[in-house]
């Protein structure tokens, strides 16, 4: 986490007041730094262990591999939470040992909510993939030397090319941005020049998130609470992630409230059209494996698209376009595409599919909406 980046936090705890910083490790061009405070700090130090709290309410956020945890007590997981506070504990100064023992002790008898055990379950599906060292390793190697262009040609084409410009040197986040996979090939800040702020509720997949996209600040932190004040964001993305979530509106909502008057919102996710075959019948098992375009966790819900318009409509926004896709042939196609060995020739069979998708979805797919389109990406801007 850079220091820059401390200005746009707010307390996941609700606690008012400024949030401080206790750096016990920066990075600062070629050189280590230990023991710094806010004062000492540089706007682009990356702050590598630390330490941010409220200080008048005793909340404490630890940052470890330069990523922040900045979970409230209901959300977080308490012992990871509890076991990277106390490593830094005497290495901080002392309002900083207070905020934590604080903490410490309210976490200890923390009661649990259905939103947190939702949340805690989802970080333990999307951290089991990326759990060690030499998984995030494989992984790493995987993102960096195997696009995924069947999902990122979508995403460029509807979403990023049209917010990309108009983003230098303002802030970006991305909601549940996972390993950064997207962002780190069509939406990197190397190029674009903006300053990408990612957070996801899974913390090793920010770890290896920090690995893939080096020029972003990444957060733990859960979308039904985004720990940012408001108005600070330019833009706002998210891919296949509010789906996740109990109460995807709520989380859409509350995310929307950090962007800043004009800003842009592009999100790209499952939708609820009837499905090809009822749930539960004998079809939808045997092919269910077949249709499913990627791994998701048991929290899969989608995204009711005329309640977002609708919502986004009541913000005032002006919604920009909304592009469909996934009709019933993509996923099958796509699995072709995969068997590809060659990248060039696999770019264009992606290509080739989309295109078909897009025509299935002008035609089959209007008369019988069984047959898709099952997601959906929306491109919006606020009123200024
Ligand atoms: C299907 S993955 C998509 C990841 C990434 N956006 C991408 O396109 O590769 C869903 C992501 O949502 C994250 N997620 C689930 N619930 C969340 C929550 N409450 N807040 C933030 N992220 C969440 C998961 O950890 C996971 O990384």
């Amino acid at each position: 986490m850079k220091k820059a980046t401390l200005g746009l936090l707010a307390c996941p705890n609700g606690s008012p007041g400024p949030l401080r910083l206790h750096a016990c490790e920066v990075r600062r061009d070629d050189t280590t730094l230990l023991g710094l405070s806010e004062e000492q700090l540089r706007k682009d130090d990356e702050i590598v262990r630390g330490v941010v709290a409220n200080l008048s309410a005793g909340t404490a956020y630890p940052i470890v591999d330069c990523v922040g945890l900045m979970l409230s007590d209901l959300d977080t997981e308490a012992d990871r939470h509890i076991g990277m506070l106390d490593a830094m504990r005497e290495e901080c100064f002392e309002p900083f040992r207070g905020a934590i023992d604080t903490t410490r002790a309210r976490l200890k008898s923390r009661t649990t909510t259905a939103d947190g055990e939702w949340n805690r379950e989802e970080m333990a599906y999307y951290d089991r993939d990326v759990a060690t060292p030499e998984l995030r390793a494989q992984v790493l190697e995987d993102i960096r030397n195997n696009p995924l262009w069947n999902i990122f040609l979508p995403r460029q084409r509807h979403l990023v090319r049209h917010i990309a410009d108009r983003c230098r040197g303002e802030f970006v986040l991305e909601v549940g941005c996972g390993n950064a996979r997207t962002a780190s090939w069509i939406f990197n800040p190397d190029r674009y020049g903006h300053r990408y702020v990612g957070f996801d509720i899974s913390w090793d997949r920010l770890l290896l998130a920090k690995a893939a996209l080096p020029a972003g600040d990444f957060f733990q932190a859960s979308a039904l609470n985004p720990p940012f004040r408001s108005g600070v964001f330019r833009a706002l993305i998210a891919f296949g992630v509010f789906h996740h979530l109990p109460r995807p509106d709520a989380g859409l909502r509350a995310c929307l409230d950090t962007l800043a008057p004009g800003g842009y919102v592009g999100l790209h996710e499952p939708i609820n059209t009837p499905k090809l075959f009822r749930d539960g019948s004998r079809a939808k098992k045997a092919t269910a494996k077949l249709l499913q375009s990627y791994e998701h966790s048991e929290h899969d819900n989608e995204i009711d698209l005329r309640d977002t318009l609708e919502m986004l409509k009541q913000k005032g926004a002006n919604v920009l376009d909304v592009a469909y896709s996934h009709s019933v042939v993509r996923p099958i196609l796509n699995r072709a595409c995969n068997k590809l060995s060659n990248p060039g020739m696999r770019k264009r069979a992606y290509q080739l599919t989309i295109s078909v998708d897009k025509l299935m979805i002008h035609t089959a797919c209007k008369v019988s909406a069984r047959l898709g389109p099952r997601a959906a990406s929306v491109l919006a801007q606020l009123p200024s």
